[in-house]
């Protein structure tokens, strides 16, 4: 995915049941994490107000920068609990270990080919303190899913300005990825005034492909959850939410 100049509309659509799940997790794990692909500080802000010091991740400036405008507007007991660092989560060298390392958001489909999990993975093993948890969510690609489809949803932005967001979605069961056109409409009084297109292609992974990786790099699988409630994991299940240890 892009993530560029539609980032500043990320979380306008971007509204999720994860924090709770993350956030305890968390606690639990110890209070120093690292989250993958941070984007917009959506879940980093969160943990921060909860005691958490997470150092936070992205390869796209714009998040970034979208982030830090969020950031500045919180408390200095917030701020200085978030690092925030540019950085690819195929490979990165922080010279540090964390208790906890999360990927939300299905972030961690951005992984495209095997190696980029690979990559990835022991990235994350080799930064995480022994028993530290690694937690991550994934869309489940079932095949009743349409090969193609597409939704729009819109959002006031103020009293004369709206966006419309527009997703159209293919699905290559062959290669096992997905690609998406996204389009943000901004209308003024009914005018169009702005277009930002962004252009992405995800993984869709399976539960046995992920389980199969993890075990391999040396992570021990806790469970595996289809729901933010912890719902056990089933094939109907819109998610697939691993919650690892390293052995
Ligand atoms: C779906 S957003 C999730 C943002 C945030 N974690 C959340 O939960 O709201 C995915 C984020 O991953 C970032 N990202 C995608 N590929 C990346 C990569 N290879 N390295 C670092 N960040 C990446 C994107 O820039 C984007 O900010």
């Amino acid at each position: 995915m892009t993530y560029r100049s539609a980032a500043k509309f990320y979380d306008l659509f971007g509204e999720k049941n994860d924090l709770g799940f993350y956030k305890e997790l968390a606690l639990q794990s110890g209070k120093n994490a690292l989250e993958l692909g941070v984007g917009t500080a959506r879940v980093a802000i969160h943990l921060a107000k909860a005691g958490i010091r997470v150092v936070g991740i992205d390869n796209s400036d714009f998040m970034l920068e979208e982030a830090r405008r969020k950031l500045a507007k919180e408390s200095m007991e917030v701020r200085e609990k978030v690092i925030l660092k540019t950085g690819d989560l195929r490979n990165f060298e922080l010279h540090k270990s964390f208790s906890f390392i999360y990927i939300p958001a299905s972030t961690f489909d951005h992984c495209i080919t095997v190696q980029d999990r690979n990559r990835c993975l022991t990235c994350v093993y080799k930064h995480l303190e022994d028993n530290g948890r690694f937690v991550f969510d994934v869309e489940q690609a079932t095949l009743e899913k349409p090969l193609a489809s597409w939704w729009i949803d819109r959002k006031k932005i103020n009293k004369d300005e709206m966006v419309v967001r527009s997703i159209f979605t293919r699905r290559d069961f062959g290669r096992h990825t997905c690609s998406m056109d996204l389009f943000f409409d901004v209308y003024k009084n009914g005018k169009l005034t702005e277009r930002h297109h962004e252009f992405g292609e995800v993984a869709m992974l399976s539960k046995r492909e992920l389980t199969d990786l993890l075990e391999e790099l040396g992570f021990e699988i806790e469970a595996i959850y289809g729901d933010f409630d912890k719902k056990p994991y089933n094939p109907d299940s819109s998610k697939i939410i691993l919650v690892t240890k390293k052995k």
